[in-house]
Order: structure tokens, then sequence, then C-alpha cells
């Protein structure tokens, strides 16, 4: 599918489908529409008319135009008030106009959408994100392609000339997410330990980056044994991934990101029981995903900021070599852990990861953890928990994630609910009681950073999307990655 910017009018535009974006409450046609209306005998006016379509944000309509028109289907988006367009506005009005435009068979598809305060560069890298994230497709696993019918070829983004470059940074940015989404889409027998280590190699060869695997062998030296304790039951060999991103000259500054890496989640010793969706668990990567999509965004985008990228990747497995619940493991940082429940692994895994990450002196850290049920709960499959003791990191995170549309939300890192993972005869236990269960695994994460800048996303909600939404799902969404290069390109 290839993406081009031009100025031609629209009432020069011809191709299959052309898709128009109408504010609400103001369908009624004037200028360039309303001669294309004439041009086109009148068929947007009616079929505003007939559908009754008022321009609300989420509604289309499309009709079929005459045969000698020079296009073959009308499809308008609703935009919603004008005072309350924004980006996401747009990359949803996108996406819609994208899913329409293949469900109506056409090839070639104009789009023309209103510009965003004034700034058409980002206008377009949105709604180029927009439509491909929609348009994205994943067969690897079919024997043959479900959907055979003809595919959107080419789009033009009307009133758009000229923003080529605004295009190919959505491309970038698009294909670390495609990335992402694969590798969250992939089952445990496909992407494990060793896949996700090859992923990183390719990334750093395909763009430049430095990469540093460390076998087991190399953690144990390290000490740590908070990620071995889990890794143990696995017939597959626990790999920690480590790429590096470095800017030519001096760096404005040096991030590192940390994603949890668990290839499948059985639970280990306490099992997942039925019901808790264990054969969903392909997804407990879904951290790592983001942050190897991000390393591959950020290796073309090529900011001046310094970025590691960090995940601690192994299987929750159960066999006779199987940590106990009750074992008591020491992280690398020296303390100790007493392991009440084994199915709460990632904080354990992590844990070695922020130690690794704190110690290559980094102005912040930013992990992201598909880490508790309890999240879920909380905030729904749409929203990640956001945590941070860092008001200042927490409100750049929230920026990166405004101009994004991943939705994230701030949650309280109470201390007082430390006292729920004290441990008798260890420093700490990994699982606190039910109430406030992200809230304690964050609490716990925290023991693992001393003094750098540090936020932890839960995002076991939104990697996944059971259903069609905006430019997502159904499916594995790519979560993270649009923010995290946000984040790191920002001026913070
Ligand atoms: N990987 C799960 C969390 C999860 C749940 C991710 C649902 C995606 C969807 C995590 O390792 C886990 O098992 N957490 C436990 C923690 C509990 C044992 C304290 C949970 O949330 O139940
Ligand atoms: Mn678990
Ligand atoms: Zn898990």
């Amino acid at each position: 599918m290839e993406i081009r910017t031009t100025d031609t009018p629209l009432l020069e535009w011809t191709g299959d489908g052309l898709a128009i974006g109408l504010f609400e409450d103001a369908v009624e046609l004037t200028g360039e529409l309303a001669s294309l209306d004439e041009k086109l005998a009148g068929s947007i006016k009616e079929l505003i008319t007939e559908e009754e379509f008022k321009g609300k944000q989420g509604s289309s309509a499309v009709t079929r135009v005459g045969t000698h028109s020079p296009v073959r289907k009308i499809i308008l988006v609703g935009l919603g008030k004008p005072e309350a367009l924004k980006l996401e506005t747009l990359r949803k009005a996108a996406a819609s106009a994208g899913r329409l435009g293949k469900k109506q068979k056409c090839k070639t598809l104009g789009i023309s959408l209103p510009t965003w305060n004034n700034d058409p560069t980002q206008t377009a890298q949105a709604i180029a994100e927009g439509v491909q994230l929609a348009l994205y497709q994943d067969n690897r696993f079919k024997s043959e392609p479900e959907d055979k019918g003809p595919q959107v070829e080419q789009i033009d983004l009307l009133g758009l000339g000229g923003q080529e470059a605004a295009i190919t940074r959505a491309h970038q940015i698009a294909s670390g997410v495609f990335l992402a989404r694969q590798l969250v889409a992939a089952p445990a027998n496909s992407v494990t330990p060793i896949t996700m280590a090859e992923t990183a190699q390719a990334i750093a060869s395909e763009h430049g980056l430095q990469i540093e695997i460390l076998e087991q062998e190399e953690c144990e030296k390290l000490g740590m044994g908070a990620f071995l304790g889990v890794a143990k039951a696995s017939d597959l060999p626990p790999k920690f991934i480590h790429l590096t991103y470095k800017p030519e000259g001096t760096p404005k500054r040096k991030v590192a990101i940390i994603g949890k890496g668990l290839t499948f989640d059985s639970g280990g010793l306490n099992i997942k029981g039925a019901g808790s969706g264990i054969e969903t668990m392909k997804i407990d990567m879904g951290g790592s995903a983001a942050t190897l999509g991000a390393a591959k965004a950020i290796g073309q985008l090529k900011p001046d900021v310094e970025v590691h990228f960090i995940s601690a990747v192994t299987e929750n497995m159960i066999s006779g070599r199987a940590m106990h619940p009750g074992d008591i493991l020491t992280a690398s940082n020296g303390k100790t852990i007493e392991v009440n429940n084994t199915d709460a692994e990632g904080r354990l895994t992590l844990a070695d990861a922020l130690v690794f990450a704190e110690k290559l002196g980094v102005d912040a850290i930013v992990d992201l953890a598909t880490l508790t049920g309890a999240c879920v709960i909380a905030l729904g499959d749409d929203i990640a928990g956001l945590f941070s003791p860092d008001d200042a990191l927490a409100e750049q995170l929230e920026k990166a994630s405004e101009a994004s549309g991943e939705k994230i939300w701030r949650l309280p890192m109470e201390e007082k609910y430390f006292e729920g993972l004290k441990s008798g005869i260890a420093d700490m236990k990994n699982t606190g009681p039910r109430p406030g269960g992200s809230i304690t695994a964050a609490l716990f994460l925290k023991q693992f950073v001393k003094d750098t800048a540090w936020a932890h996303l839960d995002i076991a909600g939104p990697v996944w999307a059971d259903k069609e939404n905006g430019y997502n799902g159904p499916g594995a969404t790519g979560f993270g990655v649009r923010t995290l290069v946000n984040w790191v390109l920002s001026d913070s």
C-alpha cells in the first residue's frame, strides 16, 4: 500500500473511492464540496439526507455514484464538533475511511480531512498512521489468506501536498507497531526467548543499533537471581536483551526502556486455573514487544537521544526444576524475595532488568509490562496504568500518550500498601493481598530503583483488543510503541 500526498483539488481527483470528513451539524455542503456534489448529480446531499448523516464522531455513510463519474464510491466520515478536533480524531477518521474503502473494494482511495491546528505535517502523519494501522493484516498463521478480495493499493491524502517526510515518519513508526503486533500475536511455540533475541539482533543489524544478549551464565555472574528463578522451569534458555541506540555526537539525554518479556506465563506451580485465560498468555511479552517495536522505529527516526532497550526474556513454566512457592530469591541488588506466588513472575524478571538499567547511568527509566489482572479490573481494556514517584516524568509520559492516542491513567503509589508485601523471612514477598494488586506490583518494582527517575506502565489491558476498535483490533494492538516514540522524541 502506497500513501501519497497531493494538492489535486477535490473536484479533479479521480479514483475508486473518495472519503470526505464532515464536522457535526455542519453537513450542509459549501464551496468545493457543493461543486463536487453538483458534479455528482447531488448524490452527496442525497446520501446525507437518506442516511440522516449528522457528522457525529465515529459515524459514516457510503454511496455508489454514477458509472461515468470520476469516483465510484463516496465515503462520508463524521468528525464530531470542530472545536473538539484532535489528531486522534483524524487518526480514527482515517482508519474508518481505510476500512470502508477496503470493504467497498476500492484499490485507489482519496482521503480529504481537515487540517488540525494549522499543522499539515502532524495532520498528514496522523492520517497516514490511522489508515495503515487499520489496514494491517496478519496472515502468517493461515494456510491461505482469509481475505482474498482486492486490497487498498494506493491512498492519496488530499490537500496535504508536499508532506512526504510526514508520511515517511508514519511508515517508520507503523513498522515498529507492526513488529510489536506480530510478536504479541504469535503463539508461544513460535515466539520464544530465542526468537526474541534473534528479532533484537535483526533490528540491530538493520538499523545500526548496538546489541548485547546476556546468556544464562552471564546473568548468573551479575546475580540476577530473581529473573533466573522464573526461568528455571523452562526448557528454553533465558535471554537478557540489551539493544542500544546511540546518536552521533553527544546525546541530549540518555534513557532506558524496559519491557516485560514472558513469552508464556503458565503461572508456574501456582498454575493458572480454568477460566484464568491461560490460553491467552502468549501476550505476556507485550512490554518487550513494545520495547523492540520502539527500537525499530527509533533506529529509523534517529533522534538525538541515547536509548537503551532492555528485556529479560523467558517463560514461566512448570517442571521438576521449577521454583517452589515459598522459595527465596536474591535479586542483583542483593535484595531477597520470598516468592509466595509463582504467578507474580513479571515483577521478578523486571527487578533485575531495573537494576541493570540503573547501572547504565541513564536519566530516566520507563518500563512496560502486562503485569496485573488487577490493572485491567481498575482501568478496563483500553487504558494502561501509569505509576511513577516522579511527577515530571509522569507528565512527560501523559503528554506523549495524549499525542499518540494511547490512553494511560496515573494511579497512586500508596507507600502504606507496601505493608502487604512485608515478609517474615525475606526482605519482601512478591505478592500482596488482592485489593490494590496493581499498586503493590508497582511498589515492588520501586524497590529495585534507587535514585533514577522511573515510571511503570501496566499494559495488561490495552495490549490486546478483542474487537475492532478504531485503528486497532481485533488482536494485538502494539500498544506503547507510539507513546514511547513520542516520549523519546520530545524535548524533555
Ligand atoms: N501476566 C499476568 C498478568 C495479566 C493478566 C496479563 C491478564 C494480561 C492479562 C501476571 O503475571 C499475573 O499472573 N499476575 C497475577 C498476579 C497475582 C498472582 C498477584 C494476576 O494479575 O492475577
Ligand atoms: Mn503471572
Ligand atoms: Zn505474567
